[in-house]
């Protein structure tokens, strides 16, 4: 071998990035469960939307289902533990009415939407809830509220086409990872046409999502490629692929593994961009870059917007579990 023949290759890695403090104390929750009441634990969806993560936990005695009549009977005494995107209310209902010992893992700023929503509902409003189709989040929210009673708007076209029974009493709550410019615009739209909507009493995008578009979108511009790693399922991940490619960045693409890769296609670039999305694990990221080190003479820039200090309880029942390192 002569001389390093290597490209450069700068890399902007963008912080906050990756988990936030509601898909931190999920997992947190079913770690712990594992040890307090042993193998296995159910756990109703993925915990958070990140195969890394699911297998992980598997690996370590989790069982994940999607419904809660999966669970078998001789089981009936294991814990169940509902993801961080939140539930319906028939889903603790139907634990109960099971005998099932289950532990919330929602994310408090999920809850929090809940809250908002029957807030507006007990004052006499009806809900729209901006979000997008089919996503657990959404199916949580809306299940909150007894059917019919909330109304989803996706788009701006929604929007122009909703037609409310009562336009004076309209309140509207939102899903907590979308695309904060997207949703302003959607917002703005039902204003138009319902000057008497009302907001939520706080913003129901939350922090780590605001947080990571807000250092993509810093960061993107004059990136030759930018990669969020997060999985085709991640609304918030998905959410950040498209800030890059509005913030400048000439190619943007998700990326679960570093073996996805597709070396060919990402040629010859000069400055990369990298973030990840709230329920991606750091280790991705250091394959990655890896990855890249592998080819590239890589020298690694920060792109930090802002630092995040948020943490999250879990349950009361867990609380005295030492969580020691493995
Ligand atoms: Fe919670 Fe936001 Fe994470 S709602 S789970 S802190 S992406």
């Amino acid at each position: 071998r002569l001389i390093d023949t290597k490209p450069e290759l700068t890399i902007r890695l963008c912080g906050p990035r990756g988990f936030c403090a509601g898909v931190d104390r999920a997992i947190q929750i079913v770690v712990l469960a594992l040890k307090a009441y042993g193998a296995p634990v159910y756990v109703r969806h993925e915990i958070v939307h990140n195969r890394y993560v699911v297998e992980g936990l598997e690996a370590k005695g989790a069982i994940f289902v999607e419904e809660l009549n999966e669970i078998p009977v001789e089981h009936r005494e294991q814990p169940v533990v509902f993801s961080a995107h939140g539930v319906p209310k028939s889903v603790p209902e139907d634990a109960q009415s099971r005998n099932l010992f289950y532990l919330d893992a929602t994310c408090p700023l999920v809850s929090k939407v809940h809250k908002q929503a029957m807030r507006h509902q007990r004052l006499g409003r009806h809900v729209i809830l901006i979000g997008h189709a089919g996503h657990p989040e959404v199916i949580g929210t809306m299940g909150q509220l007894p059917e019919g009673t909330v109304s989803l708007v996706e788009t701006i076209a929604d929007a122009d086409v909703y037609v409310p029974a009562d336009p004076d009493n309209l309140g509207y709550v939102t899903q907590t990872t979308l695309s904060v410019d997207d949703t302003a615009g959607v917002i703005a739209r039902l204003q138009e046409r319902f000057p008497n909507l009302t907001a939520p009493a706080a913003d129901s995008i939350c922090y780590a999502t605001t947080n990571r578009q807000e250092a993509v979108k810093q960061a993107a511009d004059g990136c030759d490629l930018f990669i969020t790693v997060g999985a085709p399922n991640s609304s918030n991940s998905k959410r950040l692929v498209e800030v890059a490619l509005r913030a400048g960045a000439k190619h943007s693409i998700l990326v679960q593994r570093a073996s996805e890769l597709n070396w060919d296609e990402i040629g010859d670039i000069r400055t990369l961009g990298i973030s990840a999305g709230a329920s991606a694990p750091e280790v991705i990221v250091s394959e990655i870059i890896e990855a890249f080190r592998e080819r590239f003479d890589a020298k690694v820039e920060l792109a930090i917007t802002t630092e995040e200090t948020e943490n999250f309880l879990v349950n009361r029942e867990l609380r005295e579990v030492p969580l020691t390192q493995e």
